[in-house]
């Protein structure tokens, strides 16, 4: 497995790739590795010849100083893990790599990125945006892998790719969880054992709106009454937000629901102590009974597809 550091390196190796017809698949990451980001390599390997990894903890998608310093880092293990994983190669650049000095180049989605996680983390996605171009201009990969996990990510590295014309296909991934629900996340090795035990709520609220909108509930009114009772059971957990929205424009989901909508949960933890908390996030596609056969995909795939359906 080759460990890459430069740009230029990336790039070149990209050309005899492609001069040689393989399939590049990149798999963005900021390291910390674990079984979601290990399901992302497994389906890059299925739609390509080559699985290529970026571990790269991105600074400008981070808005406050403490939680960049607070990130888990665990460079050696990354690298063990994504041998064992079977990459071929792990793009890990150094921060002056990614933005030279001097640097003064931004890439911003503008609607998508406004709610949600954009409105408590305003410079996040404008970070997240920069970085995915960059990194798709360093490996020019054929195919890129994004979880699900991360919804308006990944819709807005769909609309950036497309608005943007980089010739790449995104492929989104499912998200992996602990037994008891809990999204893997890299931010999970910050929890305190009491935190983490409380932190499956989210998964809980998720599958709470589930069943309700399996039973015929389509009032969202409801459908977030239940959400919040069900985050409410656990004492440090705060909503951030608990939204309802068209999974592939992420606006607001007719109510009542007529068609497949994405709940989108952020939930931050407190510790007693008043240290600074945990945000963890989640989601899930309801897909009303009626309309499950019309739509079943999770997928956040182009309008085209929504304008598809009936
Ligand atoms: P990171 O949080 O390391 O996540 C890397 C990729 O793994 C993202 O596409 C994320 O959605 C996916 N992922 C995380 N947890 C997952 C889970 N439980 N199941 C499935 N996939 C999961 O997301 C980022 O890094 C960064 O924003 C990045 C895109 C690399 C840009 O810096």
């Amino acid at each position: 497995m080759r460990v890459i550091e430069t740009v230029r390196e990336l790039q070149s190796l990209a050309d005899a790739e492609r001069a040689a017809c393989r399939r590049i698949a990149l798999v963005p990451t900021m390291g910390a590795l674990h079984a979601g980001h290990v399901s992302l390599v497994g389906i890059a390997r299925s739609r390509a010849d080559r699985v290529w990894l970026s571990l790269f903890v991105n600074p400008t998608q981070f808005d406050e100083v403490s939680d960049l310093a607070r990130y888990p880092r665990s460079f050696a293990a990354d690298l063990a893990r994504c041998r064992e994983a079977g990459v071929d190669a792990v793009f890990a650049p150094a921060q002056g790599e990614m933005y030279p000095p001097g640097s003064q180049t931004w890439v911003e989605v503008a609607e998508l990125t406004r709610g949600l996680c954009g409105a408590s983390r305003p410079e996040h996605f404008r970070g997240v945006a920069t970085v995915v171009s960059k990194l798709l201009l360093a490996a020019k990969p054929h195919v890129a892998v994004f979880g699900e996990k991360d919804f308006q990510q990944l819709a807005m590295i769909r609309r950036l790719v497309r608005d943007l014309c980089f010739d790449v296909e995104i492929v989104g991934a499912p998200i992996v969880r602990e037994v008891d629900g809990l999204a893997l996340s890299s931010r999970n090795a910050n929890l305190d054992p009491e935190t983490r035990r409380q932190a499956p709520c989210l998964a809980r609220a998720l599958e709470a709106a589930e069943r309700a909108v399996a039973a015929g509930e389509r009032r969202c009114a409801q459908l977030l009454h239940l959400v919040a009772n069900e985050i409410g059971k656990a004492p440090r957990a705060e909503i951030d937000y608990a939204e309802l929205r068209d999974p592939e424009t992420l606006e607001a989901a007719p109510d009542p629901l007529a068609r497949p909508v994405l709940l989108a949960l952020a939930v931050r933890f407190c510790a007693p102590d008043g240290a600074s908390g945990v945000r963890l996030i989640d989601n899930r596609v309801l897909v009303p009974p009626r309309a499950a056969g019309a739509r079943g995909d999770r997928s956040a795939g182009p309008p085209t597809a929504l304008e598809e359906s009936p």
